[in-house]
């Protein structure tokens, strides 16, 4: 046989054309990495975060999977990194929930919230939904004990209904509310109080001091309930109620 011909260097193509915008991406990505190591130790307990710590959170890849996700979908992420563990805590306290009840996670991105959900909650009480199968599957890996629904939040009544869900005693909403239009907006709250009780209401965390939902117009009531300095951006948690199940 005769020996292989060998094959000549790759020519300098678009691949090259693309290298100063990898740069660019790579020093985004530090700089998002960086603010996640920040938000995820603000809470730690202690006030501090160990190096131990640091490596844990860098070694599961939240941080770097959450803002690969945004590079690709900015709008629908409406974050550069995870929330910080003290949002999730807040978020927690403020949710209801008794024994048998189901509590709603929307929008669970890498489970930054469902985390401090998880301290509170039995884990076969919460039901968590994301869009992006990406992060659907990561959700699945890092809480194989939690039920992972894959779909769009506008559409949770009949999400629930395939899983036999359907009532649930309180809604969380990651979603990024400001960043979609009026009728997304309307579609998620409708559906929510479809399926909570008379006195249920939606928790809804933003980086904004005024609610980020045209709450009149919705025909709703908004609450400020909690505000987190220990996050980046600082956040503020917010319950929507219908005026009529006060
Ligand atoms: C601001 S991130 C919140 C992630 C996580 N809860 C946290 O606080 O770190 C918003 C999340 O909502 C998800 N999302 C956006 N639109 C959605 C939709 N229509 N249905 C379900 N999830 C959606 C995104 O994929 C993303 O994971």
């Amino acid at each position: 046989m005769p020996p292989a011909a060998r094959q000549p260097p790759p020519e300098p193509g678009p691949r090259a054309a693309h290298r100063p915008i990898v740069k660019g991406t790579r020093l985004a990505y530090l700089f998002g990495a960086l603010i996640g190591v920040v938000n995820n130790g603000a809470a730690h307990p202690g006030g501090g975060r160990t190096l131990a710590a640091s490596a844990r959170a860098r070694a599961s890849g939240e941080t770097e999977l959450f803002f690969k996700r945004w590079l690709n979908r900015p709008k629908g992420m409406g974050s550069v990194v995870p929330s910080s563990r003290m949002l999730a805590r807040a978020i927690a306290s403020a949710a209801a929930c008794r024994e048998g009840e189901v509590v709603v996670e929307l929008g669970a991105g890498t489970g930054a919230i469902t985390r401090g959900l998880m301290e509170r909650l039995p884990p076969d009480s919460l039901v968590m939904v994301e869009l992006d199968p990406s992060l659907v599957s990561f959700l699945r890996q890092r809480f194989p004990e939690a039920r992972v629904l894959q779909g769009d939040a506008s559409q949770l009544a009949s999400l629930l209904a395939a899983e036999g869900i359907e009532r649930v005693r309180t809604v969380v909403s990651g979603l990024p509310m400001v960043n979609m239009p009026l009728e997304f907006q309307r579609a998620v709250l409708d559906q929510s109080f479809a399926v909570l009780p008379e006195d249920g209401f939606v928790l809804q965390y933003s980086y904004s001091p005024i609610a980020p939902i045209p709450v009149a117009r919705l025909g709703l009531e908004a609450e400020l309930v909690r505000y987190v300095l220990r996050n980046i951006p600082p956040a503020t948690v917010w319950r929507f109620t219908r005026p009529t199940h006060r």
